[in-house]
């Protein structure tokens, strides 16, 4: 079945790089992606106001722009804010259900779902981040917790939608705090674990052929050095690296690795 699916990697700038910077590691991706965009999905996710200079010098390349979030309402009183139409025209991919903006913005998964309702709606991918804290490993609670995320993130999204879907589960623990700062990883196998649990609350939610369809990565302080060891995994179809993303040469060389190890 995994054959079906097309590996995929998410670079997740976060507020790392300043504008020109960001314009700059496109360009250096832009040089170096050509040989690796024809065999998989590549997608960098700069900040919004780069959004439209980004996805200009990405235009005859192969390589997608996603944004970093997007509101859970359609239009309305949100000072700040950006919806999932207004994002369609530029961008291809959306971030959702990051665990920074969980914390740091209070966002629950109820909101999550209705983001991830309305960029289908609106005809982006949503990339949704799940993942444990520390606290619920150690509780013993990952399982419980991933399973209970899924459950409502997915509450309400027709089934048929499910293949435009991108998971990531993301350890909030394994999350790097920059770039020359990771955090530690999980062992592979259990991510990997974590993912098919993805992918069978999914199936069990939705129908096995579309949840088989839907693709799912592992995130948290990745490098070109630790990919190799979850792409390998079975069920993991590609990764979403942050800190490790904003340089070029890097970001390229985890590509180059998620489509070895599923070749
Ligand atoms: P990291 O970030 O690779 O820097 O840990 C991943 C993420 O937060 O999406």
């Amino acid at each position: 079945m995994s054959d079906l699916r097309r590996p995929i990697v998410v670079g997740n700038w976060k507020m790392y790089l300043s504008s020109r910077a960001e314009v700059r590691a496109a360009e250096g991706i832009r040089r170096l992606a050509p040989p690796l965009a024809r065999k998989m999905d590549i997608v960098v996710c700069p900040s919004f106001p780069q959004l439209a200079d980004v996805r200009r010098l990405f235009a005859r390349s192969r390589v997608h722009v996603g944004a970093q979030d997007v509101h859970s309402a359609e239009l309305g009183p949100f000072t700040g804010d950006v919806s999932a139409s207004q994002l369609s025209a530029l961008v291809r991919y959306v971030i959702v259900g990051h665990s920074e903006r969980r914390r740091h913005h209070g966002e629950t998964d109820a909101q999550v779902g209705e983001k991830i309702r309305l960029a289908v709606r609106a005809g982006l991918h949503p990339v949704v981040c799940v993942g444990e804290t520390r606290a619920e490993r150690d509780a013993g609670e990952t399982v419980r917790r991933i399973s209970a995320q899924v459950t409502t993130l997915l509450d309400g999204l027709p089934v048929l939608e499910l293949p435009r879907l991108v998971f990531a589960y993301e350890p909030v623990w394994a999350i790097s705090a920059g770039p020359g700062k990771p955090a530690p990883q999980p062992d592979p196998e259990d991510a990997a674990e974590m993912i098919g649990l993805i992918r069978k609350v999914a199936a069990r939610l939705g129908q096995r052929r579309y949840a088989e369809k839907m693709r799912i990565l592992y995130g948290g302080s990745v490098t070109a050095k630790t990919v190799a060891a979850f792409v390998s995994q079975p069920g993991v179809d590609g990764a979403l690296p942050g800190a490790a993303s904003t340089q070029p040469a890097e970001f390229i060389a985890i590509a180059r690795e998620i489509l070895r190890c599923r070749s």
